[in-house]
Formats: structure tokens, C-alpha cells, sequence
């Protein structure tokens, strides 16, 4: 084994636990090149809960610290949603990306010309869409203080706070910046400064750093109005930058227009090379356990994985040539498929993808 890359794999809870074991299929199938990975498990979500550990045990964190990159599945069960919400799975998730201070999260929605008939929009409006989400990870409400529910049953109050702070906005504006400077040099920032103080100070921050990089299109939409310009003309868009709730939202729109949400991979960084990857669905309870979940979003997030943590670009090449030829063999899982196209079940695909890796 030759340049063993550290990864901490960590399936989580329903179909992450079918999908992530494709993903080690592929990178295995990536060794016969010559590249060796070093793969160690940990427990998050309720995987940890059922172990009688926290959300995101200890260990866990630390083995996402001391690895390379991290390998991530989905999070979240129905079991434990009546826990406190400190012990429900999700946080797990959510403490991780605050912990590792990774705050940029890539969400790509790239329409595979095999998929077009998928898409929820017509083809001659979604053909030829490639944008990416640039959604702010450690701020916003999500993690906004003072947050939760007081007073008396019947007049209880529920508080959370929308915050974000110069710096923050700085750094999530430069990746903005950054990402499209390497695309088509087109930057789109999304607030809804028309009602939100927190959101006004985005617009501003991230046109004062717009004056860093005159070689890239700045403008700015409100959230509502951008919601509906994905459905009317995503073409129109190359990178979007938004905040956590924004963008929590508005990365599931776009991923609908990929034909499904088990196509979009994504990545969250901080400054360094370590990575979190994740594929953007969830832990989708309704059909975990049954071959049904569609592999490609994580084996996609794999390609993230190469390129941006280890720097390996033909790996990251041959990951997604892979999967194109797949579906150009007509494989399909049940969430894109279509009349003439071929019914698979999750470990069929994962077989086939990393069978036409080369
Ligand atoms: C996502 C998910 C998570 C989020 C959940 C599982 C906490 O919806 O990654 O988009 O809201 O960030
Ligand atoms: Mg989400």
C-alpha cells in the first residue's frame, strides 16, 4: 500500500449505513491505481445514542480530527426525536461541523444529461444547469444564542436567534469569491435583507469584499426571490452564497432539479484540507434497510473528498467518469428511475460503479 490516506468512515444512522459501505467499494476499487486508503469506522447519530454514547462521542470527534478526511453518511432516526435535543441525533452532525470549525459547505447541482428526464422541470429549462450552493455551516440560527422554549404550558415562548457576526460573513464571502473564480465567475449572495438586520449586514460584508475580486459578478437576490428563480431559470446561476437556513433550504430545491436528492454530494470545509463529505439527503428512515437508497450522492461526495482533501484530481476524474458511465449503461435506483432504464437496488449500483471505475 503506497500514500495511505486516513479517512474516518461514519455511516450514522438509516440508509448512511447502506450507502457509505458503496463508497469503500469504489475507493477500493481506486487502489488498483496505486492509491492506498486507511479506513477507520466511528460512531455518530443515533448509531452513538443506541451505544449509549452521546450524539458525537468523544472518540469520534478525535478520529475526525486526526484523519485526512472524513466520510459521512446520514444522520437521524424517528427513535429518538422525542429525546432532548442535545441527544438527538442530528446534533451529532451539527456539533461536528461546529467543532472542526468547518463552515463552507459546497452543495454542486449538476444535471447529468441521463437524468434530464428525471428532473421535476422541463428539459429545455434544466438542461445545461450547474450551479453550486455555497451554504454557511457554523452560524445563523442554528446556532445562535439565547435559543429554546420558556414560560408556562400554554404561553410558552420558543426563541432562536438569527446571528452573524463581520468575520463570519468575511470568510464565507472569500470562498464565495474563490469558488467562482474557478467557475464561470458569477457569484449570487442570498439574505433577506429587506426584513432582516442580520441579513442586511450580509448584503453589505459581502459587497464590500466583492470590491476584492472585480473580475467576478456580484449581485444579490432575496431568498424568496431566488427560491422561485431555480424553478423558473437555474441556468442562470453559477455559485449562490448563503447562510445555514437559507441554504439548508434552498440546496433540497436545487437538488430536486437534478431529478433527485440521492444525486447531490457535498462537501464542507473550513481553511485547511480537511473535509467532511456528505451526501445532502438524509437518513431516510421510510426506506432504510430495504436496497432501495441511491448510492451516487456519497460515491459523488467521494470525488469531492479526493480533490479537495488529498489533492487527487484524476482519482476525484475516475470516481465521476464512473458514474456517468453507469448511468449511460442505463442503471438506475428507484428514486431516477424511468421507463427503459434499468431497476437497481443500492448494492447493485455500488457493485457497478465501482466495477467501471479505471
Ligand atoms: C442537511 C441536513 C442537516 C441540516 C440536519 C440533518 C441537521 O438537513 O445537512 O442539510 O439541517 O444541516
Ligand atoms: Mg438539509
Amino acid at each position: 500500500m503506497t500514500n495511505a490516506m486516513k479517512v474516518a468512515v461514519l455511516p450514522g444512522d438509516g440508509i448512511g449505513r447502506e450507502v457509505v459501505p458503496q463508497v469503500l467499494k469504489v475507493l477500493r476499487a481506486l487502489e488498483r491505481t496505486g492509491l492506498g486508503f486507511d479506513f477507520t469506522h466511528g460512531l455518530i447519530g443515533g448509531a452513538a445514542v443506541e451505544a449509549g454514547e452521546a450524539p458525537l462521542p468523544r472518540r469520534t470527534l478525535d478520529l475526525a480530527r486526526s484523519s485526512g478526511a472524513i466520510l459521512f453518511g446520514a444522520v437521524g432516526d424517528y427513535a429518538n426525536d422525542k429525546l432532548p435535543r442535545s441527544q438527538r441525533a442530528g446534533s451529532g452532525l451539527l456539533q461536528l461541523r461546529k467543532e472542526l470549525t468547518l463552515f463552507a459547505n459546497f452543495r454542486p447541482a449538476i444535471l447529468f444529461p441521463e437524468l434530464i428526464g428525471a428532473s421535476s422541470l422541463k428539459p429545455e429549462i434544466v438542461q445545461g444547469m450547474d450551479l453550486v450552493i455555497l451554504r454557511e455551516l457554523n452560524g445563523d440560527l442554528y446556532f445562535g444564542e439565547p435559543r429554546g422554549v420558556t414560560g408556562e404550558q400554554g404561553a410558552r415562548v420558543g426563541v432562536n436567534t438569527m446571528r452573524y457576526s463581520e468575520p463570519e460573513i468575511e470568510r464565507i464571502a472569500h470562498a464565495g469569491f474563490r469558488m467562482a473564480r474557478k467557475r464561470r465567475h458569477k457569484l449570487c449572495a442570498v439574505d433577506k435583507a429587506n426584513v432582516l438586520e442580520t441579513m442586511a449586514l450580509w448584503r453589505e460584508v459581502v459587497a464590500r469584499i466583492g470590491l476584492e475580486y472585480p473580475d467576478v459578478e456580484l449581485s444579490h437576490l432575496y431568498v424568496d426571490a431566488c427560491a422561485m428563480s431555480l424553478l423558473r431559470d437555474p441556468r442562470q446561476f453559477d455559485v449562490i452564497v448563503t447562510g445555514n437556513v437559507f441554504g439548508d433550504i434552498l440546496s433540497d430545491e436545487a437538488a430536486m432539479l437534478t431529478g433527485s436528492i440521492g444525486m447531490l454530494p457535498s462537501a464542507s470545509l473550513g481553511e485547511g484540507t480537511l473535509g467532511l463529505y456528505e451526501p445532502v439527503h438524509g437518513s431516510a428512515p421510510d426506506i432504510a434497510g430495504q436496497d432501495k437508497a441511491n448510492p451516487l450522492a456519497t460515491i459523488l461526495s467521494t470525488a469531492m473528498m479526493l480533490h479537495n482533501s488529498f489533492g487527487l484530481d484524476d482519482a476525484a476524474d475516475r470516481v465521476k467518469r464512473a458514474v456517468r458511465r453507469v448511468l449511460a449503461d442505463g442503471l438506475r435506483t428507484g428514486d431516477i428511475h424511468e421507463a427503459e432504464t434499468r431497476l437497481v437496488g443500492t448494492e447493485a449500483m455500488g457493485d457497478a460503479v465501482a466495477a467501471a471505475v479505471h
